[in-house]
Protein backbone atom coordinates (compact mmCIF):
# COMPACT_ATOMS: atom_id res chain seq x y z
CA UNK A 1 0.00 0.00 0.00
CA UNK A 2 1.39 3.21 -0.59
CA UNK A 3 1.19 6.66 1.10
CA UNK A 4 -1.26 8.14 -1.36
CA UNK A 5 -3.70 5.19 -0.61
CA UNK A 6 -3.55 5.67 3.16
CA UNK A 7 -4.31 9.32 3.04
CA UNK A 8 -7.22 9.02 0.35
CA UNK A 9 -9.07 6.61 2.56
CA UNK A 10 -8.02 8.72 5.76
CA UNK A 11 -9.33 11.85 4.07
CA UNK A 12 -12.35 10.59 2.87
CA UNK A 13 -12.96 9.44 6.23
CA UNK A 14 -12.25 13.00 7.77
CA UNK A 15 -14.07 14.71 4.95
CA UNK A 16 -17.36 12.61 5.77
CA UNK A 17 -16.53 13.65 9.48
CA UNK A 18 -16.37 17.45 8.79
CA UNK A 19 -20.05 17.02 6.93
CA UNK A 20 -21.71 15.81 10.31
CA UNK A 21 -25.17 15.00 9.35
CA UNK A 22 -24.93 15.26 5.41
CA UNK A 23 -24.64 19.67 3.20
CA UNK A 24 -28.58 19.38 3.43
CA UNK A 25 -28.70 19.09 7.13
CA UNK A 26 -25.86 22.17 7.31
CA UNK A 27 -27.21 24.43 5.13
CA UNK A 28 -30.86 24.17 7.23
CA UNK A 29 -29.20 25.23 10.14
CA UNK A 30 -27.24 28.05 8.35
CA UNK A 31 -30.49 29.28 6.49
CA UNK A 32 -31.81 29.30 10.16
CA UNK A 33 -29.37 32.48 10.66
CA UNK A 34 -27.56 30.09 12.91
CA UNK A 35 -23.66 28.46 12.48
CA UNK A 36 -22.87 25.49 12.96
CA UNK A 37 -21.22 22.89 15.34
CA UNK A 38 -17.70 23.46 13.86
CA UNK A 39 -18.59 26.73 12.47
CA UNK A 40 -19.10 27.71 16.71
CA UNK A 41 -15.99 26.62 17.47
CA UNK A 42 -14.00 28.20 14.59
CA UNK A 43 -15.48 31.59 15.40
CA UNK A 44 -15.15 31.22 19.52
CA UNK A 45 -11.55 29.49 19.36
CA UNK A 46 -8.10 32.16 18.30
CA UNK A 47 -7.34 31.13 14.59
CA UNK A 48 -5.83 27.57 14.24
CA UNK A 49 -5.48 26.50 17.99
CA UNK A 50 -8.45 24.12 18.09
CA UNK A 51 -7.13 20.25 18.36
CA UNK A 52 -9.96 17.93 18.42
CA UNK A 53 -10.48 15.43 20.44
CA UNK A 54 -12.70 11.92 19.69
CA UNK A 55 -13.35 13.36 15.83
CA UNK A 56 -13.63 9.09 14.79
CA UNK A 57 -15.51 8.16 17.79
CA UNK A 58 -18.72 6.23 16.52
CA UNK A 59 -21.72 4.89 18.64
CA UNK A 60 -22.03 1.27 19.64
CA UNK A 61 -25.70 1.01 19.29
CA UNK A 62 -27.42 -1.23 17.32
CA UNK A 63 -31.28 -1.15 18.55
CA UNK A 64 -34.11 0.57 16.53
CA UNK A 65 -31.93 0.77 13.23
CA UNK A 66 -29.08 2.23 14.91
CA UNK A 67 -27.03 -0.31 13.00
CA UNK A 68 -27.24 1.56 9.88
CA UNK A 69 -26.75 4.66 10.85
CA UNK A 70 -23.85 6.97 10.56
CA UNK A 71 -23.52 9.57 13.34
CA UNK A 72 -20.25 11.50 12.75
CA UNK A 73 -18.60 12.30 15.72
CA UNK A 74 -21.52 10.77 17.39
CA UNK A 75 -23.18 13.96 16.71
CA UNK A 76 -20.63 16.44 18.87
CA UNK A 77 -16.96 18.32 18.42
CA UNK A 78 -14.93 18.16 21.16
CA UNK A 79 -11.32 19.43 22.01
CA UNK A 80 -9.44 22.23 23.34
CA UNK A 81 -8.01 25.10 21.97
CA UNK A 82 -7.36 29.02 23.57
CA UNK A 83 -9.26 32.07 23.59
CA UNK A 84 -6.94 35.26 23.94
CA UNK A 85 -3.67 32.74 23.88
CA UNK A 86 -5.55 30.84 27.24
CA UNK A 87 -6.25 27.61 27.43
CA UNK A 88 -9.87 26.52 26.97
CA UNK A 89 -11.72 23.26 26.74
CA UNK A 90 -14.64 22.80 24.39
CA UNK A 91 -17.59 20.68 23.37
CA UNK A 92 -20.51 21.62 20.77
CA UNK A 93 -23.35 18.98 19.50
CA UNK A 94 -24.41 18.96 16.47
CA UNK A 95 -27.92 19.36 15.60
CA UNK A 96 -27.49 17.58 11.80
CA UNK A 97 -26.54 14.52 13.41
CA UNK A 98 -29.46 12.75 15.26
CA UNK A 99 -30.75 16.63 16.37
CA UNK A 100 -27.28 16.17 18.29
CA UNK A 101 -28.81 14.18 20.63
CA UNK A 102 -26.86 12.45 23.52
CA UNK A 103 -26.10 8.73 23.42
CA UNK A 104 -23.30 7.01 25.11
CA UNK A 105 -20.29 7.84 23.14
CA UNK A 106 -21.66 11.33 22.99
CA UNK A 107 -21.55 11.63 26.58
CA UNK A 108 -18.37 9.79 26.82
CA UNK A 109 -16.64 12.74 24.70
CA UNK A 110 -18.10 15.72 26.60
CA UNK A 111 -17.22 13.75 30.01
CA UNK A 112 -13.45 13.10 28.37
CA UNK A 113 -13.34 16.85 28.01
CA UNK A 114 -14.39 17.75 31.33
CA UNK A 115 -12.07 15.53 32.86
CA UNK A 116 -8.84 16.85 30.97
CA UNK A 117 -9.82 20.38 32.09
CA UNK A 118 -10.12 19.42 35.33
CA UNK A 119 -6.93 17.76 34.98
CA UNK A 120 -5.40 20.89 33.01
CA UNK A 121 -7.28 23.25 35.09
CA UNK A 122 -8.57 25.07 32.18
CA UNK A 123 -12.50 26.43 31.93
CA UNK A 124 -15.36 24.13 29.87
CA UNK A 125 -17.39 26.17 27.80
CA UNK A 126 -20.32 23.71 26.10
CA UNK A 127 -22.47 24.59 23.35
CA UNK A 128 -25.69 22.51 23.74
CA UNK A 129 -27.52 22.41 20.58
CA UNK A 130 -29.58 18.65 21.22
CA UNK A 131 -32.89 17.32 20.99
CA UNK A 132 -31.81 15.51 24.43
CA UNK A 133 -31.25 12.05 25.27
CA UNK A 134 -30.57 9.41 22.29
CA UNK A 135 -33.87 7.67 21.83
CA UNK A 136 -32.65 4.69 20.37
CA UNK A 137 -30.15 4.02 23.24
CA UNK A 138 -32.02 3.78 26.11
CA UNK A 139 -30.95 3.71 29.51
CA UNK A 140 -27.16 4.32 27.83
CA UNK A 141 -28.08 7.59 27.34
CA UNK A 142 -29.07 8.00 30.62
CA UNK A 143 -26.22 7.14 32.27
CA UNK A 144 -24.41 9.85 29.70
CA UNK A 145 -25.99 12.39 31.08
CA UNK A 146 -25.38 11.31 34.92
CA UNK A 147 -21.29 11.44 34.12
CA UNK A 148 -21.74 14.67 32.73
CA UNK A 149 -23.84 15.84 35.35
CA UNK A 150 -21.10 13.93 37.63
CA UNK A 151 -18.12 15.78 36.28
CA UNK A 152 -20.18 19.29 35.98
CA UNK A 153 -20.01 19.14 40.08
CA UNK A 154 -16.85 17.56 40.41
CA UNK A 155 -15.46 20.55 38.43
CA UNK A 156 -17.71 22.78 40.30
CA UNK A 157 -15.28 25.75 42.08
CA UNK A 158 -12.27 24.37 40.41
CA UNK A 159 -12.43 25.30 36.61
CA UNK A 160 -14.87 28.36 35.49
CA UNK A 161 -17.89 25.60 33.56
CA UNK A 162 -20.15 28.07 31.09
CA UNK A 163 -22.82 26.72 29.10
CA UNK A 164 -24.23 28.21 25.52
CA UNK A 165 -27.81 27.39 24.68
CA UNK A 166 -27.81 27.68 21.26
CA UNK A 167 -31.10 25.28 20.19
CA UNK A 168 -33.44 22.71 22.22
CA UNK A 169 -32.31 22.06 25.57
CA UNK A 170 -35.11 19.84 26.65
CA UNK A 171 -35.53 17.26 29.99
CA UNK A 172 -32.59 16.30 32.08
CA UNK A 173 -30.15 18.03 30.04
CA UNK A 174 -31.21 20.80 31.53
CA UNK A 175 -29.54 20.19 34.48
CA UNK A 176 -25.59 20.57 32.61
CA UNK A 177 -26.18 23.83 31.74
CA UNK A 178 -27.61 24.82 35.41
CA UNK A 179 -25.11 23.09 37.17
CA UNK A 180 -22.66 25.12 35.56
CA UNK A 181 -21.17 29.06 36.67
CA UNK A 182 -22.69 30.51 33.55
CA UNK A 183 -25.31 29.68 31.15
CA UNK A 184 -26.30 32.38 27.60
CA UNK A 185 -28.69 31.36 25.60
CA UNK A 186 -29.64 32.82 22.04
CA UNK A 187 -32.61 34.68 21.26
CA UNK A 188 -33.12 30.87 18.88
CA UNK A 189 -33.11 28.76 21.89
CA UNK A 190 -35.44 27.21 24.29
CA UNK A 191 -34.86 25.35 27.21
CA UNK A 192 -37.21 23.74 29.87
CA UNK A 193 -37.90 20.13 31.56
CA UNK A 194 -41.09 19.25 29.60
CA UNK A 195 -41.73 20.30 26.84
CA UNK A 196 -45.30 22.21 25.27
CA UNK A 197 -47.16 18.78 24.42
CA UNK A 198 -46.58 16.99 27.78
CA UNK A 199 -48.00 20.41 29.27
CA UNK A 200 -50.60 20.27 27.57
CA UNK A 201 -51.47 16.74 28.35
CA UNK A 202 -50.74 16.86 32.15
CA UNK A 203 -52.28 20.34 32.91
CA UNK A 204 -53.84 21.34 29.95
CA UNK A 205 -52.36 24.21 29.60
CA UNK A 206 -51.45 25.43 26.03
CA UNK A 207 -48.03 27.73 25.48
CA UNK A 208 -45.30 27.71 22.78
CA UNK A 209 -41.88 26.82 22.96
CA UNK A 210 -40.60 30.24 23.50
CA UNK A 211 -43.34 31.17 26.32
CA UNK A 212 -42.51 28.12 28.50
CA UNK A 213 -38.92 28.41 27.69
CA UNK A 214 -37.49 30.82 25.76
CA UNK A 215 -34.32 32.94 27.12
CA UNK A 216 -36.42 36.00 27.98
CA UNK A 217 -37.95 33.52 29.88
CA UNK A 218 -35.32 32.66 31.88
CA UNK A 219 -33.53 35.98 31.71
CA UNK A 220 -36.18 37.41 33.34
CA UNK A 221 -38.31 35.34 35.45
CA UNK A 222 -36.54 32.11 36.09
CA UNK A 223 -33.38 33.30 36.58
CA UNK A 224 -32.01 29.98 35.17
CA UNK A 225 -29.76 31.72 33.15
CA UNK A 226 -27.17 34.90 32.94
CA UNK A 227 -27.12 36.64 29.20
CA UNK A 228 -29.12 36.27 26.15
CA UNK A 229 -27.72 36.89 22.70
CA UNK A 230 -29.37 37.96 19.68
CA UNK A 231 -27.06 35.82 17.26
CA UNK A 232 -24.49 32.96 17.49
CA UNK A 233 -21.47 35.10 16.94
CA UNK A 234 -22.68 37.27 20.08
CA UNK A 235 -23.30 34.95 22.33
CA UNK A 236 -19.37 33.67 21.89
CA UNK A 237 -18.66 37.08 21.74
CA UNK A 238 -19.76 37.46 24.97
CA UNK A 239 -18.54 34.33 26.66
CA UNK A 240 -15.28 35.77 24.87
CA UNK A 241 -15.51 39.19 27.29
CA UNK A 242 -16.66 36.89 30.39
CA UNK A 243 -13.42 34.56 30.22
CA UNK A 244 -11.00 37.70 30.38
CA UNK A 245 -12.72 38.54 33.55
CA UNK A 246 -12.19 34.79 34.93
CA UNK A 247 -9.27 32.86 36.36
CA UNK A 248 -8.42 29.48 34.40
CA UNK A 249 -9.37 27.91 37.46
CA UNK A 250 -9.68 28.00 41.15
CA UNK A 251 -5.23 28.26 41.88
CA UNK A 252 -5.04 31.15 39.38
CA UNK A 253 -6.17 34.80 39.83
CA UNK A 254 -8.20 36.28 37.41
CA UNK A 255 -6.06 38.44 34.78
CA UNK A 256 -4.39 41.80 35.61
CA UNK A 257 -4.58 43.99 32.68
CA UNK A 258 -2.74 47.23 32.71
CA UNK A 259 -5.06 50.39 32.80
CA UNK A 260 -5.15 53.41 30.49
CA UNK A 261 -7.59 54.86 33.34
CA UNK A 262 -5.41 56.49 36.29
CA UNK A 263 -6.51 54.70 39.05
CA UNK A 264 -6.30 58.10 41.10
CA UNK A 265 -9.02 59.89 38.43
CA UNK A 266 -11.52 62.08 40.83
CA UNK A 267 -15.16 61.20 40.45
CA UNK A 268 -17.07 64.55 40.87
CA UNK A 269 -19.64 63.42 38.44
CA UNK A 270 -20.90 61.41 41.63
CA UNK A 271 -22.73 64.04 42.58
CA UNK A 272 -24.90 64.15 40.05
CA UNK A 273 -25.84 60.95 39.64
CA UNK A 274 -26.48 60.46 43.20
CA UNK A 275 -28.81 62.51 44.66
CA UNK A 276 -29.12 64.25 47.93
CA UNK A 277 -32.57 63.00 48.66
CA UNK A 278 -32.22 59.54 50.00
CA UNK A 279 -36.07 58.87 48.75
CA UNK A 280 -35.06 59.90 45.19
CA UNK A 281 -34.29 56.79 42.62
CA UNK A 282 -31.60 56.96 40.15
CA UNK A 283 -29.23 54.12 38.90
CA UNK A 284 -26.75 52.70 40.42
CA UNK A 285 -25.02 51.26 37.24
CA UNK A 286 -24.13 55.11 36.23
CA UNK A 287 -21.99 55.07 39.46
CA UNK A 288 -20.63 51.46 38.89
CA UNK A 289 -19.33 52.38 35.30
CA UNK A 290 -18.10 56.16 36.55
CA UNK A 291 -15.90 54.52 39.11
CA UNK A 292 -14.72 51.61 37.27
CA UNK A 293 -11.66 51.41 35.03
CA UNK A 294 -12.80 53.09 31.06
CA UNK A 295 -16.26 52.56 32.45
CA UNK A 296 -16.92 49.40 31.44
CA UNK A 297 -19.14 47.25 33.34
CA UNK A 298 -20.29 43.64 32.26
CA UNK A 299 -23.52 43.19 34.30
CA UNK A 300 -24.40 39.49 34.94
CA UNK A 301 -27.95 38.57 35.16
CA UNK A 302 -29.12 42.18 34.05
CA UNK A 303 -33.27 41.24 33.43
CA UNK A 304 -33.56 39.34 36.52
CA UNK A 305 -34.70 40.72 40.31
CA UNK A 306 -33.22 43.73 38.92
CA UNK A 307 -33.52 45.55 42.86
CA UNK A 308 -29.34 44.11 42.98
CA UNK A 309 -27.15 44.57 40.50
CA UNK A 310 -24.07 42.11 40.02
CA UNK A 311 -21.37 42.14 37.25
CA UNK A 312 -17.48 42.59 36.29
CA UNK A 313 -15.16 45.27 36.00
CA UNK A 314 -11.84 46.01 36.63
CA UNK A 315 -10.31 48.90 38.57
CA UNK A 316 -6.73 49.59 38.41
CA UNK A 317 -6.49 46.74 36.17
CA UNK A 318 -7.30 43.95 38.79
CA UNK A 319 -10.76 42.11 37.91
CA UNK A 320 -13.04 42.98 41.02
CA UNK A 321 -17.02 41.51 40.97
CA UNK A 322 -19.37 44.23 41.94
CA UNK A 323 -22.85 43.60 44.22
CA UNK A 324 -24.96 46.84 44.40
CA UNK A 325 -28.36 47.66 45.40
CA UNK A 326 -30.20 49.29 42.49
CA UNK A 327 -32.51 52.06 44.18
CA UNK A 328 -34.50 52.61 40.54
CA UNK A 329 -35.95 48.82 40.97
CA UNK A 330 -38.28 48.34 43.99
CA UNK A 331 -36.21 50.89 45.85
CA UNK A 332 -33.19 48.34 46.01
CA UNK A 333 -34.99 46.29 48.69
CA UNK A 334 -33.55 42.57 49.04
CA UNK A 335 -35.96 40.12 48.33
CA UNK A 336 -35.87 36.25 47.79
CA UNK A 337 -35.04 36.38 44.22
CA UNK A 338 -32.28 39.40 44.61
CA UNK A 339 -30.74 37.54 47.62
CA UNK A 340 -30.50 34.09 45.76
CA UNK A 341 -29.00 36.40 42.62
CA UNK A 342 -26.47 38.02 45.08
CA UNK A 343 -25.59 35.45 46.98
CA UNK A 344 -24.68 33.21 44.15
CA UNK A 345 -22.75 36.08 42.20
CA UNK A 346 -20.26 36.04 45.92
CA UNK A 347 -20.22 32.71 45.97
CA UNK A 348 -18.97 32.78 42.42
CA UNK A 349 -16.13 35.11 43.03
CA UNK A 350 -15.27 33.69 46.17
CA UNK A 351 -14.87 30.59 44.20
CA UNK A 352 -12.62 32.08 41.96
CA UNK A 353 -10.45 34.45 43.58
CA UNK A 354 -12.08 37.57 42.63
CA UNK A 355 -12.71 40.43 45.12
CA UNK A 356 -15.86 41.64 45.63
CA UNK A 357 -16.57 45.42 45.70
CA UNK A 358 -20.44 46.01 47.44
CA UNK A 359 -22.34 49.37 46.81
CA UNK A 360 -25.10 49.64 49.48
CA UNK A 361 -28.46 51.46 48.87
CA UNK A 362 -30.96 49.73 50.40
CA UNK A 363 -34.21 50.02 52.75
CA UNK A 364 -34.17 46.12 53.69
CA UNK A 365 -35.66 42.77 53.15
CA UNK A 366 -39.08 42.66 51.51
CA UNK A 367 -42.02 42.67 53.85
CA UNK A 368 -45.10 40.91 53.47
CA UNK A 369 -46.85 37.38 53.15
CA UNK A 370 -46.09 36.68 49.61
CA UNK A 371 -42.29 37.02 50.48
CA UNK A 372 -42.45 35.37 54.00
CA UNK A 373 -44.52 32.54 52.63
CA UNK A 374 -42.13 32.19 49.78
CA UNK A 375 -39.12 31.86 52.55
CA UNK A 376 -37.57 34.77 52.57
CA UNK A 377 -35.60 34.17 55.78
CA UNK A 378 -34.24 31.31 54.13
CA UNK A 379 -33.23 32.60 50.87
CA UNK A 380 -32.42 35.62 52.62
CA UNK A 381 -29.97 33.87 54.91
CA UNK A 382 -27.98 32.59 51.65
CA UNK A 383 -26.35 36.56 51.48
CA UNK A 384 -25.38 36.17 55.03
CA UNK A 385 -23.66 33.40 54.54
CA UNK A 386 -22.51 34.15 51.35
CA UNK A 387 -20.41 36.69 52.32
CA UNK A 388 -19.37 35.65 55.56
CA UNK A 389 -17.95 32.49 54.20
CA UNK A 390 -16.12 34.60 51.32
CA UNK A 391 -12.78 34.59 51.98
CA UNK A 392 -11.37 36.95 48.72
CA UNK A 393 -11.06 40.89 49.38
CA UNK A 394 -14.32 42.64 50.01
CA UNK A 395 -14.66 45.93 49.60
CA UNK A 396 -18.01 47.86 50.48
CA UNK A 397 -19.22 51.47 49.91
CA UNK A 398 -22.14 52.69 51.59
CA UNK A 399 -24.12 55.02 49.38
CA UNK A 400 -27.25 55.96 50.61
CA UNK A 401 -29.82 53.21 52.67
CA UNK A 402 -27.96 50.62 54.65
CA UNK A 403 -30.89 49.73 57.18
CA UNK A 404 -31.71 46.61 59.18
CA UNK A 405 -30.64 43.36 58.36
CA UNK A 406 -30.08 44.41 54.67
CA UNK A 407 -27.36 46.40 56.19
CA UNK A 408 -25.68 43.26 58.11
CA UNK A 409 -26.14 41.31 54.77
CA UNK A 410 -24.78 43.49 51.99
CA UNK A 411 -20.76 43.19 52.87
CA UNK A 412 -20.94 45.17 56.12
CA UNK A 413 -18.09 44.71 58.55
CA UNK A 414 -19.49 42.19 60.90
CA UNK A 415 -19.94 39.89 57.96
CA UNK A 416 -16.12 40.20 57.48
CA UNK A 417 -15.64 43.03 54.87
CA UNK A 418 -11.93 44.25 55.01
CA UNK A 419 -12.69 47.96 54.42
CA UNK A 420 -15.74 49.57 54.66
CA UNK A 421 -16.56 53.44 53.65
CA UNK A 422 -19.64 55.60 53.16
CA UNK A 423 -20.11 58.60 51.59
CA UNK A 424 -21.67 61.43 53.72
CA UNK A 425 -25.09 60.68 52.26
CA UNK A 426 -24.91 57.03 53.92
CA UNK A 427 -27.80 56.52 56.30
CA UNK A 428 -27.07 53.24 58.51
CA UNK A 429 -30.04 52.57 60.70
CA UNK A 430 -32.41 49.93 61.97
CA UNK A 431 -34.96 51.34 59.78
CA UNK A 432 -36.02 54.29 58.40
CA UNK A 433 -37.29 57.69 60.32
CA UNK A 434 -40.97 57.76 59.68
CA UNK A 435 -41.17 53.84 60.87
CA UNK A 436 -38.60 53.99 63.92
CA UNK A 437 -40.50 56.94 65.07
CA UNK A 438 -44.30 55.48 65.30
CA UNK A 439 -42.54 52.44 67.31
CA UNK A 440 -40.51 54.19 69.77
CA UNK A 441 -43.09 57.62 70.30
CA UNK A 442 -45.87 55.72 69.73
CA UNK A 443 -47.80 56.72 73.45
CA UNK A 444 -46.26 60.01 73.03
CA UNK A 445 -47.42 60.53 69.57
CA UNK A 446 -50.69 58.98 70.51
CA UNK A 447 -51.33 60.94 74.31
CA UNK A 448 -50.35 64.53 72.11
CA UNK A 449 -53.27 66.53 71.53
CA UNK A 450 -50.87 67.43 67.95
CA UNK A 451 -50.04 63.53 67.23
CA UNK A 452 -49.11 64.89 63.78
CA UNK A 453 -47.05 67.66 65.14
CA UNK A 454 -45.10 65.29 67.37
CA UNK A 455 -44.24 62.67 65.20
CA UNK A 456 -43.30 65.01 62.55
CA UNK A 457 -40.66 66.42 65.11
CA UNK A 458 -39.56 62.71 66.20
CA UNK A 459 -39.32 61.63 62.78
CA UNK A 460 -36.60 65.11 62.13
CA UNK A 461 -35.17 64.30 66.02
CA UNK A 462 -34.53 60.33 64.48
CA UNK A 463 -32.98 62.01 61.17
CA UNK A 464 -30.87 64.18 63.30
CA UNK A 465 -29.51 61.62 65.11
CA UNK A 466 -29.31 58.31 63.78
CA UNK A 467 -29.90 58.73 59.35
CA UNK A 468 -26.28 59.32 59.05
CA UNK A 469 -22.68 57.61 58.72
CA UNK A 470 -21.11 59.04 61.70
CA UNK A 471 -22.65 56.81 64.39
CA UNK A 472 -21.64 53.72 62.28
CA UNK A 473 -18.19 55.87 61.59
CA UNK A 474 -17.60 56.36 65.41
CA UNK A 475 -17.63 52.89 66.38
CA UNK A 476 -15.47 51.35 63.66
CA UNK A 477 -18.23 50.18 61.65
CA UNK A 478 -17.20 52.48 58.91
CA UNK A 479 -13.68 52.78 58.61
CA UNK A 480 -13.76 55.81 56.85
CA UNK A 481 -16.50 58.62 55.20
CA UNK A 482 -15.36 60.01 51.71
CA UNK A 483 -16.62 62.44 49.37
CA UNK A 484 -17.67 61.27 46.03
CA UNK A 485 -14.98 62.33 44.24
CA UNK A 486 -12.73 60.27 46.10
CA UNK A 487 -14.39 57.14 46.13
CA UNK A 488 -12.59 55.27 42.84
CA UNK A 489 -9.43 56.20 44.58
CA UNK A 490 -10.59 55.18 48.09
CA UNK A 491 -11.29 51.77 47.03
CA UNK A 492 -8.86 51.41 44.57
CA UNK A 493 -6.38 52.12 47.61
CA UNK A 494 -8.31 49.61 49.56
CA UNK A 495 -7.89 46.82 46.83
CA UNK A 496 -4.37 46.84 46.57
CA UNK A 497 -3.78 46.63 50.29
CA UNK A 498 -6.51 43.65 50.45
CA UNK A 499 -4.86 41.87 47.48
CA UNK A 500 -2.23 41.00 49.51
CA UNK A 501 -4.41 38.97 52.25
CA UNK A 502 -2.83 35.48 52.52
CA UNK A 503 -4.65 31.76 51.20
CA UNK A 504 -5.82 33.91 47.90
CA UNK A 505 -5.77 30.48 45.87
CA UNK A 506 -7.10 27.36 46.08
CA UNK A 507 -10.14 25.33 46.19
CA UNK A 508 -12.82 27.16 48.37
CA UNK A 509 -16.34 25.17 47.63
CA UNK A 510 -18.23 24.20 44.98
CA UNK A 511 -20.70 26.60 43.64
CA UNK A 512 -23.84 25.25 44.17
CA UNK A 513 -26.91 26.81 42.35
CA UNK A 514 -28.90 29.01 44.49
C1 LIG B 1 -32.87 10.63 18.73
C2 LIG B 1 -33.50 12.62 17.83
C3 LIG B 1 -33.84 13.11 19.09
C4 LIG B 1 -33.63 12.26 20.21
C5 LIG B 1 -34.23 14.65 17.67
N1 LIG B 1 -33.78 13.60 16.98
N2 LIG B 1 -34.29 14.37 18.98
N3 LIG B 1 -33.03 11.38 17.65
N4 LIG B 1 -33.14 11.02 19.96
N5 LIG B 1 -33.89 12.68 21.43
C6 LIG B 1 -33.59 13.52 15.54
C7 LIG B 1 -34.88 13.49 14.78
O1 LIG B 1 -35.37 12.18 14.70
C8 LIG B 1 -34.46 14.02 13.43
O2 LIG B 1 -33.81 12.98 12.74
C9 LIG B 1 -33.40 15.03 13.79
O3 LIG B 1 -32.96 14.69 15.11
C10 LIG B 1 -33.90 16.46 13.82
O4 LIG B 1 -35.08 16.48 14.60
P1 LIG B 1 -36.44 17.16 14.08
O5 LIG B 1 -37.50 16.69 14.97
O6 LIG B 1 -36.59 16.96 12.64
O7 LIG B 1 -36.07 18.68 14.31
P2 LIG B 1 -36.99 19.85 14.82
O8 LIG B 1 -38.28 19.87 14.08
O9 LIG B 1 -36.14 21.07 14.78
O10 LIG B 1 -37.33 19.50 16.35
C11 LIG B 1 -36.30 19.45 17.30
C12 LIG B 1 -36.85 18.88 18.63
C13 LIG B 1 -37.53 17.49 18.35
C14 LIG B 1 -37.85 19.83 19.22
C15 LIG B 1 -35.66 18.75 19.55
O11 LIG B 1 -36.63 16.71 17.59
C16 LIG B 1 -37.85 16.77 19.62
O12 LIG B 1 -38.88 17.05 20.25
N6 LIG B 1 -37.02 15.81 19.98
C17 LIG B 1 -37.25 15.00 21.14
C18 LIG B 1 -37.00 15.80 22.38
C19 LIG B 1 -37.10 14.93 23.60
O13 LIG B 1 -38.20 14.66 24.08
N7 LIG B 1 -35.95 14.43 24.04
C20 LIG B 1 -35.85 13.58 25.16
C21 LIG B 1 -35.93 14.49 26.36
S1 LIG B 1 -35.77 13.55 27.79
P3 LIG B 1 -33.85 12.90 11.15
O14 LIG B 1 -33.12 11.62 10.86
O15 LIG B 1 -35.28 12.89 10.75
O16 LIG B 1 -33.13 14.10 10.68
C22 LIG B 1 -34.19 13.60 28.07
C23 LIG B 1 -33.81 12.83 29.26
C24 LIG B 1 -32.44 13.22 29.71
O17 LIG B 1 -33.42 14.20 27.43
C25 LIG B 1 -32.31 12.68 31.07
C26 LIG B 1 -31.06 13.11 31.72
C27 LIG B 1 -31.10 12.83 33.17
Amino acid sequence: MAWEDILEEYRKRKETILLGGGKEKLQKIKDSGKLTARERINYFLDENSFVEIGAFVEHRATALGMEKTKAPSDGVVTGFGTVGGRLVFVASQDFSVLGGSVGEMHAAKIARIQDMALQYKAPVIIMNDSGGARIQEGVDSLKGYGDIFYRNVKSSGVVPQISVVFGPCAGGAVYSPALMDFVFMTKNAYMFITGPKVVETVTGEKVTNEQLGGPLVHAEKAGNIHFVADSDEEALDLVRELLSYLPNSAFEKPLYMDPNDEPTRLVPELEDIIPAEPNKAFDIRKVINAVMDDGRFMEVQSDFAKSVVTGFGRLGGHVVGIVANQSSFMAGVLDIDSSDKAARFVRTCNAFNIPILTFVDTPGYMPGTGQEYGGIIRHGAKLLYAYSEAEVPKITLIVRKAFGGAYIAMGSKHLGADLVFALPSAQVAVMEAAGAANIVFKKEIESSPNPEEVRASKISEYNKEFMNPYVAASRLYVDDIVEPQFVRIALFNALELTLTKKNSVGVKHGNIPL
